[in-house]
């Protein structure tokens, strides 16, 4: 067996971008990881030009894809509850590993999916999912493994930031400007998610998770969104020297872990005052290293491939090792602590 062989599920702005990636990448990949990374089939309704000239298998059913006895890993790009936890479920029980960048399913279904991908010992590896291109997940999961985290807080929608920003620099109108983030591929299918603050409380109950250690519960964050914010709102904000921003804050308290999502006063010489446009920022205090930030594109087709490749490879790595072992040790999240509830 030659290398890790890749099913894509989605072919919109991100699956679209993580094929294009890999393939550009391919021999540097290659060169990093000491084997081939590729992609064997994909499942599209909406095939690219470059998909149709690369000569790779692909249909239209992403059931295929995770049964295919020729793929190792599935990636899940196709956004969405239904069929997307169906069909990680079921390429979970075929044994693939799964990279997704879902993190509505992650934050909803995640502790279903990864009690299965335990029982299976296949890993399932989420990187994109929260901060498009900043390797948050790995800076929680092991950069800063040795701290208790005591809190995280960020700009972890670029939709809402990019929003924010238009209207407070250029004066522009939220609709028009909404308009142009989801031409830009910066918003969600549905950009209610990323206006009410529900995308960023999928991504708030993801990064706490992974900080605290705790279950994934979604449906007890406090979520409020950019909605009824207007150009006047940012302008008094300005004259008393504060900036809006959009806000993901999770933190522990004596009665447990709170998790909240709002729009938030801040002030303008503050880094994080200072990001702009599509860019996400997370500031994570730990007990050890104290406050480190990062920095990074929240969305976009490329840098949330960068993630979604990252996540391809860290596999091939697990994976090639392991090919002298029995089980690949499944990664797939921290030991749930009990000691701590939301
Ligand atoms: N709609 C999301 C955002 C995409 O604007 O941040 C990246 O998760």
């Amino acid at each position: 067996k030659q290398g890790l062989r890749i099913g894509i599920c989605g072919h919109g702005t991100v699956g679209g971008g993580t094929f294009n990636l890999l393939r550009s990448k391919a021999s540097e990949i290659k060169r990093r990881v000491g084997m081939d990374l590729e992609v064997v089939h994909v499942a599209t309704r909406r095939p690219s030009a470059e998909l149709k000239a690369s000569g790779v298998h692909y249909s239209t059913d992403v059931f295929e894809v995770a049964r295919n006895p020729e793929v190792d890993l599935v990636v899940e790009l196709i956004g969405g509850f239904e069929p997307a936890l169906e069909l990680v479920l079921y390429a979970i029980e075929n044994g693939k590993h799964v990279v997704t960048a879902n993190k509505a399913l992650i934050a909803v279904h995640g502790n279903t999916i990864f009690e299965a991908a335990r029982k299976k010992g296949v890993v399932v590896a989420y990187e994109s999912a929260v901060a498009g291109g900043i390797p948050i997940i790995k800076a929680l999961r092991e950069g800063l493994a040795a701290n208790s985290i005591q809190w995280l807080a960020g700009i972890i929608n670029g939709t809402s930031n990019f929003i924010l920003t238009e209207m407070g620099e250029r004066k522009r109108d939220f609709p028009e400007v909404l308009k142009e983030a989801q031409e830009l591929g910066y918003a969600e299918a549905d950009p209610t998610f990323d206006v009410e603050g529900i995308d960023a409380a999928h991504k708030l109950t993801i990064l706490a998770a992974n900080a605290f250690g705790i279950a994934l519960e979604f449906d007890r964050v406090y979520t409020e969104g950019i909605s009824h914010i207007t150009t006047a709102d940012i302008s008094y904000a300005e004259e008393l020297g504060y900036r809006i921003k959009h806000l993901g804050i999770t933190r522990v308290t004596d009665a447990g872990v709170e998790l909240r999502v709002h729009p938030t006063l801040i002030s303008e010489n503050t880094l994080i005052a200072n990001v702009h446009g599509v860019m996400n920022a997370v500031v994570v205090k730990g007990d050890s290293a104290g406050s480190t930030l990062y920095y990074g594109a929240g969305a976009g087709a490329e840098a949330t491939a960068s993630s979604v490749v990252a996540d391809i490879i860290d596999i091939a790595r697990t994976w090639r090792e392991s090919r002298t072992q029995a089980t690949i040790p499944p990664l797939a999240f921290n030991k749930l602590r009990n000691d701590l509830r939301i």
